[in-house]
């Protein structure tokens, strides 16, 4: 089955006995045991609760997984995924990411002694010189937030797989519909299903998927003990995104390949960052392990002047934090979603004052472009 068909008809559940076609909110915090001892297979909705599962369900096939999980948010999901290490473990991880999965690392999971080193894994030999004894996983972002980066997934799971690590690619960005890390070696796939899969900037969630049974009864563990789950009605709602991902996704890259292309001739605009340009260094690889190049799109001006002006003028284009969604929204990585990374380390990675991050939507193209060649002059 086609995964544009798969995302309309992966959630139904044949065994509804109404004939719903819309999966139903089973908005209930426990179920009743059908005797002593026994379960209907539901017994409390931290564990499981049949929305959800269908949602778990779909995404697990999106991304040939064997089990994926469903978390409040993404943040939850990388954080309960931590919770598979222990003091001493040693992650090598890209040295782009978002700001929420580095202040993470640094800030809690350092805290917890785990040790990290971040090298730009668009460069296999990098990550080949930072393995040591203690190494037990190598975590990507590809395309990378935000500038862009691109690894090539195949190439790391090779590396992971000599040294027994756990490969672990947020898949946030492409998506399943235009990119299966698992089928090209990684062992976890992460996603903020805030973004595309819910699509309409309505919702937080999170999700894991494994590839393997033992990865996947590890995480079950964490994730009934500690506890984030999607609500019912959240779990409700990315199951509805779902259903439009293909269509969002196809007309969102069409709409940022014009926009990166026109980007390109603009003379306040100095660089652009989008992995659809044959001139981007990860074009190729893109290429060949994933089906499409998204529409995030990372670009810099002149000066600060000309950026902050920008994001004050924009009107069809909104200025907020997120992506993903229909809507077409710009940031501003250094004040928000890498506020927190230091400095000097933002800077040597060109997140700096003069760097923006579009995410596009689905508007007309035209339209979009008007309201920023207004807001650039
Ligand atoms: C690539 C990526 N991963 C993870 C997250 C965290 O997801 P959430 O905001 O749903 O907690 C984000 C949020 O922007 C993101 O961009």
């Amino acid at each position: 089955m086609d995964i544009s068909t798969l995302c309309v008809h992966g959630s139904e559940d044949r065994t509804n006995s109404t004939g719903a076609i819309s999966v139903p909110i089973y908005q209930s915090a426990t179920f009743v045991h059908p005797g002593v001892g026994a379960s209907t297979s539901y017994d409390y909705s931290r564990v499981q609760n049949p929305t959800r599962e269908q949602l778990e369900k779909i995404v697990a096939k999106l991304e040939s997984g064997v089990d994926a999980i469903a978390f409040s948010s993404g943040m939850a999901a990388i954080t309960a995924m931590m919770e598979l290490f222990k003091p001493g473990d040693h992650i090598i991880a890209s040295d782009d990411l978002y700001g929420g999965s580095h202040r993470l690392f640094t800030h809690i999971s350092m805290k917890n002694g785990l040790s990290f080193s971040y090298v730009n894994t668009a460069d296999i030999t990098a990550i080949k010189n930072n393995l040591r004894d203690n190494t037990k996983a190598v975590f990507i972002e590809t395309p990378t937030n935000p500038m862009m980066d691109v690894t090539d997934i195949a190439a790391v799971a090779q590396i992971t797989r000599e040294h027994n690590l756990l490969l672990i690619v947020d898949n946030t960005f492409l998506t399943p519909y235009y990119q299966n890390p698992l089928l090209l070696g990684a062992d976890i796939v992460v996603h903020s299903g805030t973004k595309y899969l819910s699509g309409h900037n309505d919702t937080l969630g999170g999700l894991l998927v494994a590839r393997t049974n033992e990865i996947a009864e590890q995480l079950r563990f964490i994730y009934k003990t500690t506890g984030a789950c999607l609500s019912p009605f959240d779990s409700w709602l990315m199951i509805r995104g779902i259903k439009t991902l293909a269509i969002r996704m196809d007309k969102q890259q069409v709409n940022a390949m014009r926009i990166a292309n026109w980007l390109l001739t603009h003379p306040k605009v100095k660089a652009v960052y989008y992995a659809g340009l044959p001139t981007h260094p990860g074009y190729e690889i893109s290429k060949k392990q994933a089906r499409g190049f998204g529409a995030m799109i990372s670009f810099k001006v002149d000066n600060e002047i000309t950026a902050r002006r920008l994001l004050e003028n924009v009107q069809v284009v909104l200025y907020a934090e997120s992506l993903g969604g229909v809507e077409t929204l710009i940031t501003y990585p250094m004040l928000q979603t890498h506020a927190d990374i230091p400095q000097e380390e933002r800077e040597k990675k060109g997140i700096d004052e003069r760097l923006l991050r579009l995410s596009v939507g689905i508007e007309n193209v035209e339209d979009i472009i008007a309201d920023l060649d207004r807001s650039l002059k």
